[in-house]
């Protein structure tokens, strides 16, 4: 039984909660930034994060999702600057399952993950951002300790599915 927890990540939240997860699994793991993986075969269960970018997946992350093997498990995880459990990000993971045809999806969890200020008051002039940028600016303290333990949680829940 082997794991692989990866993710893209620009700011370190998405880094902080695959850390989280990857902290959960207790079978075979590694952990690594999705630029340095080498490839995607003789993993049993592969977690995938990403920060949400304009209500989707950032396309560098394309080419890895649309490149995994045939009935792979995976479990998706990001962050947002929107509220959590909200529409927005739920559209993303979407987007997500969409890209990654081929994959099994176990499971999709997502937190809250801060906002650069200056982002945010470049975005929420901007029609098309201003929902969740305007939302964004309660995230400055995510993801915290309570997001780290639900992906934690997650995690376990994603294992269970595969039977451990
Ligand atoms: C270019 C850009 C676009 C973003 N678009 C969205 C968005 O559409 N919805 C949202 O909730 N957050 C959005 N965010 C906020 C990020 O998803 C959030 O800050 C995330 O936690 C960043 O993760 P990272 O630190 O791993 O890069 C955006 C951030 C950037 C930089």
């Amino acid at each position: 039984m082997k794991a692989l927890v990866t993710y893209y990540s620009q700011t370190g939240n998405t880094e902080k909660l695959a850390r989280a997860i990857y902290e959960a699994i207790h079978v075979e793991k590694e952990l690594l930034p999705v630029q340095d993986v080498k490839g995607t075969v003789g993993y049993d269960i592969i977690f995938v994060g990403f920060p949400v970018h304009a209500h989707s997946v950032p396309a560098k992350l394309f080419p890895f999702f649309k490149g995994l093997p045939d009935g792979q498990n995976i479990a998706l995880f990001c962050t947002h600057g929107s509220l959590r459990g909200g529409h927005l990000p739920k559209q993303a993971l979407e987007h997500a399952v969409g890209l990654a045809t081929r994959a099994k999806i176990l499971g999709t969890f997502g937190v809250r993950g801060k906002v650069d200020a200056k982002i945010i008051e470049a975005l929420v002039k901007q029609a098309e951002h201003r929902a969740w940028a305007e939302e964004a600016q309660e995230a400055s303290n995510h993801p915290d300790d309570d997001d780290l333990v639900d992906g934690k949680e997650f995690a376990r829940s994603v294992l269970a599915k595969i039977g451990r």
